[in-house]
């Protein structure tokens, strides 16, 4: 049987349930979204509509959803090709849920459920073996239109067909990262996560560390995410992360470690806390206590000593510093390894016990340790997985140091080095590197990968020179880091001189941006032949220096239709820059002009180069002509400018704008307008940069 997902119904409209929902529209797919009942339902709807950040790529796309009650609206259920069930964390309701499921799902619907970590099969044991076929847990991260984790969960009764078209369907089309999982308790990250987390903080309780020096050493100095560990349990919330080491304590008993989970030192703070209502950031008050609303005051911190808050205590640890300024993670990790102080005791202490716990539960939570790296990295933002840490400060040495500790490793680690492997992983460089640093993709397609967020002015001639006068057909532009770019070491002629050889290159040039996305990295993109962005595209073009392209993309194809008032779309485009505005996901950068029609949005950025690549064939085999260089730029001219002028004008009466925004603002409008010509008419794009110049200076 071929499956094919064209409506989804979610179950259970809460955190979760919300989220995936407005994910699945985010792909375009049409949802509906049921909960108990049409209050609970519309008031979740409401809140996942004002989502900071944002759950959906644009407003509008909360419109392919369809909110209804499990009283009512249940046959909707029928439908829908997917099910999801998102609903309270409880085995009973649960399992009553998919009974109901059961009885109207059309039959080759795919139904899965979103537990932390209840046992999948056990969700689905009183059901049928051809409901069972079908079933399966999908563990999304929250929040799921930006954590990259998915984790797909089938049990001995699903049908490997439907595991595989899950895989295909949520890394394609949601964009995940998905890691197949076993069905053991919380599953890959959670079990690894809260396993290593309650080694941690036993640790720094049983050691006297105070919350920001913790924070200070369980965060990015080790390569894990800005929260540290006090922060992170803030933002979870006391109480369920309680819940969660419970329920791991009780379902874990033939695991070694599973005491960690009732370590009495930690008990005492945890009990303290609840008993005091600190639960997090629910409650305004955890391990730091944030001011109440509108009040400007400092956060406090948790002392240990006294269970009460005080002022925020700078940590006196001189390394952490110092190891902050080393790159890259491997050789920071080295330094602050081996430093005698409390941070080196505590990233010791952390690491290694992390480390020898991942490996001890190969085989039970996984066949594959890849699976472990990509689930820690993809679940929790770490910078590295346990075995790709391992890796880098060298197994043999880690297992002493491990031994050392005396901390157990795992059997088949040590036959691993006693039969000579040195690695979990065996380095392939797959990219060939042409002689100028460039990437070659293959089929004559070269990519200059950006290493840092500012455009390498030099780098970027050098790629278009040898693109010109090589034998390839075209060329990629990407950054595989966080942003794509913000910025440019040029001046601004500098700037537009390069640019304009991107534009009017021979050969097709296709940038793909990702993250964010601004100004020099904006106008960049939008002067490639072809752009293919991430759905996680944050673009913006602040200042003067985009007007030309803006023109281009938005007034002048709107100009074409006769008798069009100019005002209007040469208004949006003032907007857009005046105000700064960056778009949120790549969908609204389309929605804002920045992307046009026939660019791409690409859902899983794994996939970016690769779709690039292709975009880049497809173009060369559509015969490929650069753009000529005729008059097909739109200048509104004088009028228009004026009219501009005069809504600035009233703006900055009205205190709307600053004296400075003003002034910004007219420059802007001014190249906007093609200058102060007399009358509207059709101009080259060299005209609209050289008012970019003037306007520059
Ligand atoms: P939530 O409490 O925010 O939402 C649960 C929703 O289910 C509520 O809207 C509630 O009205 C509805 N509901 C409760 N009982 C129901 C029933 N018997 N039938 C139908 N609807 C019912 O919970 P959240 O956080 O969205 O969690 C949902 C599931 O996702 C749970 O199984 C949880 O363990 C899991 N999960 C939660 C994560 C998180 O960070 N919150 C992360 C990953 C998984």
């Amino acid at each position: 049987m071929s499956y094919s997902i064209k409506r989804v119904v979610v179950i259970g409209s809460g955190t979760m349930g919300g989220g995936i929902a407005a994910h699945v529209a985010n792909a375009g797919l049409p949802v509906y979204l049921l909960d108990l009942t049409q209050s609970i339902v519309s008031a979740n709807f409401d809140r996942l509509k004002k989502s900071k950040p944002p759950s959906f790529f644009t407003p509008q796309t909360a419109d392919l959803i369809r909110v209804g009650n499990l009283t009512d609206n249940f046959s909707w259920v029928g439908e829908a090709d997917w099910i999801v069930e998102a609903i309270v964390e409880n085995l009973q309701a649960k399992r009553e849920l998919v009974a109901r499921i059961k009885q109207v799902r059309k039959p080759s619907s795919i139904v899965s459920s979103n537990t932390s970590g209840l046992p999948i099969s056990a969700i689905a044991a009183e059901t049928s073996s051809d409901f069972k076929r079908n079933f399966l847990g999908t563990h999304f991260f929250n929040p799921p239109r930006y954590m990259k984790l998915l984790e797909v969960i089938p049990t001995a009764d699903t049908d490997p067909r439907i595991t595989e078209f899950m895989q295909t369907f949520a890394e394609d089309r949601l964009g995940k990262g998905v890691v197949i999982c076993k069905d053991t308790p919380n599953f890959i990250a959670n079990r690894y996560g809260s396993m290593s987390g309650a080694m941690a903080l036993e640790y720094i309780l049983e050691n006297g560390y105070t919350v920001e020096e913790a924070d200070a050493i369980m965060g990015p100095l080790i390569g894990r995410a800005r929260t540290g560990i006090f922060r992170l349990q803030d933002l979870v919330g006391l109480d369920v992360a309680v819940a969660v080491g419970e329920n791991l304590y009780d379902l874990i008993e033939h695991d070694e470690s599973r005491e960690v989970l009732r370590n009495s030192t930690v008990g005492a703070v945890r009990t303290t806390q609840l008993e005091r209502g600190r639960l997090g950031d629910k409650t305004g008050q955890g391990f730091y206590k944030k001011p109440p609303k509108g009040k400007k005051e400092d956060i406090l911190s948790l002392d240990f000593e006294t269970m009460e808050y005080r002022a925020r205590r700078e940590p006196e640890i001189p390394s952490i510093a110092e190891a902050m300024k080393i790159e890259p993670l491997s050789r920071r990790l080295k330094f602050i390894l081996k430093q005698d102080d409390k941070a080196g005791a505590l990233a010791r202490h952390t690491i290694y016990n992390s480390l020898a716990y991942a490996a001890r539960r190969i085989p039970e939570i996984s066949d594959e340790i890849v699976n472990v790296d990509r689930a820690v990295r993809w679940g929790f933002s770490h910078e590295l997985g346990p075995f790709e840490i391992w890796d880098a400060l060298g197994v043999r040495e880690t297992v002493a140091n491990m031994e050392r500790e005396k901390i157990s490793v795992a059997r088949w680690v040590k036959e691993m080095l006693a039969s000579g492997q040195e690695s979990f992983y065996r380095s392939e460089d797959g990219a060939r590197k042409t002689s100028t640093g460039l990437i070659d993709l293959g089929d004559g397609v070269l990519c200059l990968e950006l290493f840092t967020n500012t455009l390498d002015g030099v780098a970027l001639c050098k790629a278009l020179d040898t693109l010109e006068n090589g034998d390839y057909a075209g060329l990629v532009i990407a950054n595989q880091g966080p942003d794509f770019c913000i910025g440019s070491d040029l001046s601004a002629k500098e700037l537009q001189d390069v640019l304009t050889k991107v534009r009017f290159s021979s050969k097709p040039v296709v940038v793909a941006p990702a993250g964010r996305t601004l100004g020099a990295g904006a106008v960049l993109s939008m002067s490639a032949a072809a752009i293919v962005a991430a759905a996680e595209t944050y673009m913006g073009q602040i200042g003067v220096g985009g007007c030309k392209e803006m023109v281009r993309r938005i007034v002048s194809p709107a100009m074409k239709t006769a008798n069009t008032d100019p005002l209007p779309p040469v208004q949006q485009v003032l907007q857009t820059i005046a105000t700064g505005k960056v778009s949120t996901s790549a969908a609204e950068a389309r929605s804002l002009g920045f992307l046009a029609a026939n660019d791409r949005i690409v859902m899983n950025r794994d996939h970016q180069i690769a779709v690039a690549k292709r975009v880049v064939l497809e173009l060369v085999d559509a015969g490929y002509s650069p753009p000529t260089r005729s008059k097909t730029c739109y200048a509104a001219g004088r009028d228009a400018l004026a009219a501009l002028r005069a809504g600035l004008y009233v703006m900055r009466q009205g205190d709307f704008i600053t004296e400075s925004d003003l002034h910004a603002s007219n420059k802007v409008a001014f190249a906007l307008c093609g200058g102060d010509i007399s009358a509207p008419q059709w101009v080259d794009e060299q005209h609209f940069l050289n008012l970019e110049r003037e306007a520059i200076v």
